[in-house]
């Protein structure tokens, strides 16, 4: 059997990446490529290279089409620094002594590959499948794959691939500086998903946050793969993102903000006999429906489960669903952020996140008034917490309950 490896950061995969897929699918007569991601690499952090969930998600889009192809999450599930040798280890025990492994790369890797961890080794593992973009020199890439030939005994082959002038550092800047315009070299879908969750938009909100809290993202992140689906992990992303640019628009504390809206939801997805057995504090006080006792849940869970004993953290992750009289700011910033953050489309929340804007407790009160009508709608009863909350924001808040309603029937007049 023959197997292809192409590993990356993938941020985003690109038509480019695709070519040079295909190309070497047909070339090596490869029976399976595996796709692999990388984790967060070591030596950046979440300020230069996307959230893990986003890239996975989008390459997953970028290859739906393409039955011969796995896309693995190996390297993100594997927390720490990510070698190419450990990866090839684990994969080649799914396989055949026989099987041959190729490595999907560039024409870079002649130049780099000496200085990868372990190399010799990893040489003697898998045969080097090097990409020729048009226009490279091939008696130079030719003369540079025979040195490693001969002084490392690699295999290694060269292969040319219709392989488009096009880089995602490109394809970032293009969507920076035109976010409403999809560049053309984007997959189909892929541009779905970098509209659904707001990627690189500018500023990057996380460049608020202390390099400590964004490597306990790059962890929480990791760990989070093996607890919630992709889509929730990907909601809770987005929702951290939101629950900082809010932190900081009214200065709160956007390390604890980040944290809490990461980890708000990944109790979501426990039966509720379940959660009653993982944390045995949990009392009828909150209701007795997964809607209801996710939050409380998570948050008794936090300790255990992350090592979070926060009671700031874990006061904002407890009632993020229903929110309480007393809340605090940090429960304001997670409740909203949850409704808010941009793949939620539930809903007229152009009102409220315009709000959110100038006003936490106006947009607050004005999401509780929108989930309290949802509710009537559904014939369902609102949380007594969510009461109190509403009424304690109107006590103390007279305006915001206006704001909100002049703010609503604005924009009916627009609409209309
Ligand atoms: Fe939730
Ligand atoms: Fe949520």
């Amino acid at each position: 059997m023959n197997v292809g490896y192409f590993g990356g950061t993938f941020d985003p995969m690109h038509n480019g990446h695709l070519h040079m897929l295909d190309a070497a699918t047909e070339k090596f007569a490869l029976d399976l490529v595996i796709v692999m991601p990388a984790g967060m690499p070591y030596h950046k952090d979440l300020l230069s290279v996307s959230p893990a969930c986003f890239r996975y998600m989008m390459c997953r889009r970028a290859l739906s089409r393409r039955p011969e192809v796995v896309l693995s999450a190996a390297e993100i599930r594997r927390r720490g620094p990510s070698y190419t040798i450990d990866t090839v280890h684990d994969l080649k025990r799914d396989f055949l002594p026989e099987d041959r492994f190729y490595l999907i790369c560039g024409s870079d890797i002649l130049d780099s590959i000496q200085h990868w961890y372990h190399f010799e080794e990893l040489l003697a593992e898998l045969i080097l499948a090097v990409a020729i973009r048009p226009g490279e020199k091939r008696s130079s890439l030719e003369k540079q794959a025979r040195e490693l030939r001969q002084r490392y005994g690699a295999e290694v082959v060269l292969y040319d691939t219709p392989m488009l002038p096009v880089s995602s550092t490109a394809i970032r800047g293009q969507l920076e500086a035109e976010p409403g315009r999809p560049p053309s070299d984007l997959p189909p879908g892929v541009m779905r998903i970098i509209r659904r969750y707001g990627l690189y938009r500018e500023p990057n909100p996380l460049v608020w946050l202390q390099p400590e809290t964004r490597r306990q993202v790059v962890e929480l992140e990791s760990k989070l793969f093996d607890l919630i689906s992709l889509k929730r992990l990907a909601h809770s992303m987005s929702t951290m993102f939101e629950a900082v640019r809010l932190a900081q628009r009214f200065g709160g504390d956007v390390n604890r903000a980040a944290l809490a809206a990461l980890l708000h939801d990944f109790a979501k997805e426990l039966t509720v006999s379940e959660m009653l057995s993982l944390a045995p504090g949990l009392t009828s006080e909150y209701g007795d429906s997964n809607a209801t006792l996710h939050g409380p849940a998570a948050g008794l869970l936090l300790e255990p489960v992350f090592g979070i004993s926060d009671p700031a953290i874990a006061s904002a992750v407890t009632w993020h669903t229903t929110l309480r009289e007393g809340a605090t700011q940090l429960d304001k910033i997670i409740f909203l952020a949850d409704k808010i953050e941009p793949s939620r489309t539930f809903g007229d929340l152009g009102p409220i996140r315009a709000l959110a804007e100038q006003d936490l407790d106006a947009a607050v009160l004005a999401t509780l008034e929108g989930v309290r009508q949802h509710l009537i709608r559904e014939k369902l009863k609102i949380h007594p917490a969510s009461l109190a909350a509403m009424s304690e924001l109107m006590r103390e808040r007279p305006g915001a309950a206006d704001l909100s309603a002049r703010r609503k029937k604005k924009k009916r007049k627009k609409d209309r």
